[in-house]
Formats: C-alpha cells, sequence, structure tokens
C-alpha cells in the first residue's frame, strides 16, 4: 500500500482518517502496557500508539528498535486531554496502529538521533556516520535551507537573463592564491589536470562570447590549510555580467540577497549595504572583513603623545608610526592570564607590545604608567572619553602594524566577550583594495592578476621602477563582508591584452610563463572582449553565518576534517595496485618508507 501522509502533516481535521505511514522509530516509550512511538521523516514526527489490544501483530513489537524503519497502518486519534505536544505540529494528534512491517532494521545507532539526547558528539563519529547526522532534524534544517538559497539565487538571477553555465572542472590552473589539487593524465603520462581554485576565466571568457550574464553554482578546490570558515573543497555562486558599472552591479546583488535572506530565513536586511574604502576600514577597524556588529573604533592619537617624554610614543610618532587605541568597558573581565594573550595576539602581527591604561576611582593604572605624564594620560582619556573601571589598550608601531595588531584585538575581544546581539547581520562593502601588495618584498596581486585597476590610463603610465606609485594604485575591486567574514569578492576586469600583460609584467612573470600558463586565455583579448565585471560569494560561509554554526563543516552536506580528511570514505587514501601505471607517477621511497612507519 502507498503511504497516505507523511510524519509532520496531521492535524485535528485528520481526525478518523484512515492512514498508513512510513518512518525511522525515534522514541519509544512504554505507559501501561502499550508502546508510544515517535515516528519520524524529513517532515516531521508523529506519535503513533502501538497496544496489544489494538495492534493486530503486536508481539513483533519485541522485535524493533530505535531507528528500524517501519510501514505502520491505523486510525488517527484526538490526542487525550492533557497529553497534547504543542512543540510538534502534529501534537494534537496520534496514530493508533492497527497493524505495522518492519521495512529496514537498524543496528545501535553510533549516536543519538534525537536532538534532545545528542550532546556532544565528536565530529569524526558524526561525520563519519553522516548519514545518520543528517537524520537529525537540526542538521537536516540546515541542508534544506542551503537548497532554499541556492534555488531562490538561481530563480532571481534566471529572471534576470542570467545564464547558467557549467565550466571544466579538470581544467588549468587558475591563480587564487592557494596551491593547486593535481589530477593526473592517462593520455599525457607525466602531465596534469589542475581542478579549478574558482572558473574565473572561463566565466570571463563566456563574456567574449557574448553571453553578457553568467552565474554558475561552482564548486571550487584549493589546497591551503583549513580554518572554521575554509575547506579545501567548497561551493561559490560565482557571477559575471558585461557592460555594467560598479554601483549598478552592486545593487543587484543586494537586491538579490535582500530577497533570499528574507524568504529562507526571514531576515530583513536594509539596502543599500553601507560601504567603506579599504583604508577606512583598516584605520577604523584594523581588519578589510570588519565585524560591524559593535564599534570599538580604533582611535589614532599620534598627535596627543607625540611629545611625550615616553620615547616609544614620541619615537614610534617621529619615524612616520602611530599610536593607536581601543577601549574596552570593563577591565574587571580581563585577567593576568588573558592579558598575556592579548599581548600575544598584538605581537603575533608584528607589534613589540601591548599597552593598557585602566582608569579607576584613584586615577590611571597599568604597568608603562610611571613613564608616561599625568597631563599625557589625561588628554588620551579625554579624547578616548575613557570613564571608570574602562581600560584602554595601545599599540605604537608602524600604522598597518598598529592597524592590524589592533584589529586582531578587537576581534578577539568582541568574540571572547560576545559583544554582538546573534542573530544581528550587518553587510558592509568594501571598495578601492590596492591593485598590488608586498608580500616578503615581492609584488603581489590583491585580489587575483585579472582584476582592473581603478584608473587604467594611470595604470598604464606608471612608472615600472617607483614602488610607491604601486602602493597608491587602486583596484575596481568589491568585497562583501557580513559579521567579520568575507563572504564574497570581485571586481572589474582587465580586458585589453596590453593592461592584462603589463598586470603580468609587474608580478614579474616572463613572456614565456606568460605564454604558457595564460596564452589561451590572452588569445581571446585580440577578439573584441567587452568591459566586464563579476562576483563570486562563499555560499558555505553565507550558509555558515545564517544559521549561527560555528564551522563551515556543519553546512557542507559531506565535509572534510579540519586537516583535510573525509572521515566517511577515509579519503585521501591509498592508490590501489596498478592504478598508477601509465600515469608516469611513481612513489618516492621516502613517502613508501612514511607509510610502513604508520
Ligand atoms: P575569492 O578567492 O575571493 O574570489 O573567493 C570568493 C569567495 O569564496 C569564498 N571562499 C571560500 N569559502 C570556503 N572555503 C574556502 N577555501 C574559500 N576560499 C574562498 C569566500 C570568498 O569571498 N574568482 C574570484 C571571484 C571574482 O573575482 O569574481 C574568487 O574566487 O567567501
Amino acid at each position: 500500500m502507498n503511504r497516505t501522509d507523511n510524519c509532520g502533516e496531521l492535524r485535528k481535521e485528520d481526525i478518523g482518517k484512515e492512514v498508513v505511514m512510513l518512518g525511522w522509530i525515534q522514541r519509544i516509550r512504554d505507559h501501561g502496557g502499550k508502546k508510544f512511538v515517535d515516528l519520524r521523516d524529513r517532515y516531521g514526527i508523529t506519535q503513533i500508539v502501538f497496544g496489544p489490544d489494538m495492534t493486530e501483530n503486536f508481539g513483533v513489537f519485541s522485535e524493533v528498535g530505535k531507528e528500524y524503519l517501519i510501514e505502520v497502518r491505523g486510525e488517527v486519534k484526538k490526542r487525550p486531554e492533557g497529553t497534547v505536544n504543542k512543540d510538534l505540529d502534529t501534537g494534537s494528534v496520534e496514530v493508533h496502529a492497527e497493524s505495522f512491517d518492519v521495512v529496514s532494521e537498524s543496528k545501535v545507532p553510533p549516536f543519538s538521533i534525537d536532538s534532545e539526547k545528542r550532546g556532544n558528539i565528536d565530529e569524526s563519529i558524526r561525520f563519519k556516520y553522516r548519514y545518520l547526522d543528517l537524520r537529525n532534524s537540526g542538521r537536516k534544517n540546515i541542508l534544506i535551507n542551503r537548497h532554499r538559497f541556492i534555488h531562490h539565487c538561481r530563480s532571481f538571477l534566471a529572471e534576470r537573463d542570467f545564464i547558467e553555465v557549467e565550466t571544466p572542472q579538470l581544467t588549468k590552473s587558475t591563480p587564487e592564491g592557494a596551491r593547486d589539487f593535481l589530477v593526473p593524465s592517462r593520455n599525457y603520462p607525466g602531465k596534469f589536470y589542475a581542478l579549478p581554485q574558482s572558473p574565473q576565466l572561463f566565466k570571463q571568457l563566456m563574456m567574449v562570447s557574448g553571453f553578457e550574464k553568467y552565474y554558475q553554482v561552482a564548486r571550487c578546490f584549493r589546497d591551503e590549510d583549513t580554518r572554521k570558515d575554509r575547506q579545501p573543497e567548497f561551493t561559490q555562486l560565482d557571477i559575471e555580467i558585461s557592460f555594467s558599472d560598479q554601483d549598478s552591479f552592486i545593487r543587484l546583488m543586494e537586491e538579490m540577497l535582500k530577497e533570499a535572506l528574507d524568504s529562507v530565513y526571514g531576515v530583513e536586511v536594509d539596502t543599500p549595504f553601507p560601504k567603506m574604502t579599504y583604508s577606512e576600514v583598516m584605520d577604523k577597524y584594523g581588519s578589510d572583513r570588519p565585524d560591524l556588529r559593535y564599534s570599538m573604533e580604533l582611535t589614532d592619537l599620534s598627535n596627543v603623545v607625540e611629545d611625550s617624554k615616553f620615547n616609544i610614543f614620541s619615537e614610534t610618532v617621529d619615524k612616520g608610526g602611530v599610536v593607536k587605541a581601543i577601549k574596552f568597558d570593563d577591565m574587571k573581565k580581563i585577567s593576568g592570564n588573558y592579558l598575556k594573550k592579548l599581548e600575544d595576539i598584538v605581537k603575533k602581527e608584528g607589534a613589540a607590545g601591548l599597552i593598557h591604561v585602566e582608569k579607576t576611582d584613584k586615577g590611571f593604572e597599568g604597568p608603562m604608567l610611571d613613564h608616561i605624564e599625568e597631563s599625557i594620560l589625561e588628554d588620551i582619556s579625554e579624547v578616548m572619553a575613557l570613564d571608570s573601571g574602562e581600560v584602554l589598550f595601545i599599540v605604537a608601531a608602524e600604522r598597518m602594524v598598529a592597524n592590524e595588531a589592533l584589529g586582531s584585538l578587537r576581534r578577539e575581544l568582541g568574540e571572547k566577550f560576545c559583544l554582538y546581539d546573534d542573530r544581528d547581520f550587518e553587510f558592509v562593502w568594501v571598495v578601492d583594495f590596492p591593485l598590488f601588495e608586498y608580500d616578503a618584498g615581492e609584488l603581489k596581486s590583491e585580489h587575483h592578476p585579472f582584476t582592473s585597476p581603478k584608473d587604467t590610463e594611470k595604470f598604464m603610465n606608471i612608472d615600472r621602477d617607483s614602488r610607491e606609485s604601486f602602493e597608491n594604485l587602486k583596484a575596481d575591486a568589491y568585497d562583501l563582508v557580513l559579521n567579520g567574514f568575507e563572504i564574497g569578492g570581485g571586481s572589474k576586469r582587465i580586458y585589453r591584452k596590453k593592461v592584462q600583460e603589463k598586470v603580468f609584467d609587474l608580478l614579474g612573470l616572463e613572456e614565456k610563463e606568460v605564454e604558457d600558463r595564460f596564452g589561451w586565455f590572452l588569445e581571446a583579448f585580440d577578439y573584441s572582449a567587452p568591459p566586464h565585471r563579476g562576483i563570486a560569494y562563499g555560499l558555505d560561509r553565507i550558509i555558515m553565518l545564517m544559521e549561527g554554526e560555528p564551522n563551515i563543516r556543519e553546512v557542507i552536506p559531506f565535509p572534510k576534517s579540519k586537516q583535510g580528511f573525509d572521515y566517511l570514505t577515509s579519503a585521501p587514501s591509498e592508490h590501489r595496485e596498478g592504478q598508477l601505471q601509465g600515469l608516469g607517477i611513481d612513489i618516492s621511497e621516502r613517502f613508501k618508507l612514511e607509510k610502513e612507519d604508520v
């Protein structure tokens, strides 16, 4: 017989209805000889009552256990007075089982599916048995919301003439700043495909093809250390458009997100999102992905302290550096050990140390205060509007170092003391990024090398040997930041060959290397490429934030561990006999030995 109803849909109006239902047994309770079962499927839970007087084959019940899949036939009844369960949509009714069959037996699961009984289950167990983990309603709903979010974006884009195009997975490296995953080729022994770090170059070629509006829910692969917001394999909502300026494109993207967040999560966000320049966010928040749910802005005290007798202040300012501070409202919360941790955080960013000044009813307190004039402390206190019980954390360093050190401190204090409302969603566009950055003395693209300078004419005229001119160049690039996470990044693209060649040249790529790596792409610029721009959203990150999950592993159906290990399949694993044959690959003795050691 076919199922008549699922486990989430019976209501008072169904009382008296004969039903056939299928579901997994979540809980069994004994009551006066009867068995009360919570029967679960994707849609919800229905209480089924089994009893020797009502269920034909009641005896079989002694053989079933939790997570057995059963088919039940019975009648919908009103629950007796006082037993209505308001937490369940189906809580006003129950089904009295007339007969049932076991459809599929289950071993005792390694952990409880029931949210109330789960407790903290080690991730390695949960992800090894992810198919059981996903039976839990909370875990399952994340994936359903993820689907609804993607579906909404797809419809939004399709309604506006964007075309979804799949781009290759076996391809050539796309430089997005991470290592590639390589795939050996049998037809070309000793050669490799690279899995795409993003579909960047293909979506640009779609613009050269004249498609004008492209999107893709694209799987990307980056061999980099995982973090709570990073996986080696993740999903982007990747978008590209021709003939659009930054403002119109950004407005369109805001409309898409606003509608999707409202319809999937019931979260209303105000648009337009604020826009801040890179230098503004670095100066104010010490980060290019600031969390705007709390203020705690960085304040520049350089001109207050430049004449201080305290050398650390005056000499730093003298050498062109800055003295900056943030204020925290309760020194009592900061233990000695925690202070040490805060110090380590700023040191990791390159600062020499962290100075703290506490205001008490008796005056100022702090370890360095013997060296700082009272009048300077008073001035600082006035500028910072410091109240009794509050504390200032001060860093004196080169501007970028001071910004990043205090930015990390701000993030730490915000997270540790939860200085924000969890259901507050603060978006900000960060624009006007530098086109290049110096990394260990070498010029690198701040985004990727296909990003257009904001002022192309100026870029084409810059003197190749002037370090300063590079530092001042801005890109037509934008990141979308939500609650301190970069959830999307994009830019206008270079579409003229000479400009692209100059970028490669500045990045120190020899002509031959450019030809080998990007010749196939650059050639397209010979055939009237249109001006175009785009963006890619980190879908996993957006869902993680909207779901209030602590890491993106929770919002990915089958994630990898922190170390990139797949608990479910045990990948990566050794190759099977013969699999390497013809690929031109031999495993070095060193790795063979390591394997034996294990
Ligand atoms: P970008 O490298 O900034 O840009 O990536 C876009 C967005 O993808 C997300 N993201 C990740 N999410 C999870 N795990 C990762 N390892 C990971 N790496 C990135 C982030 C990020 O904002 N081709 C360009 C986009 C463009 O210019 O159109 C690109 O990939 O949310």
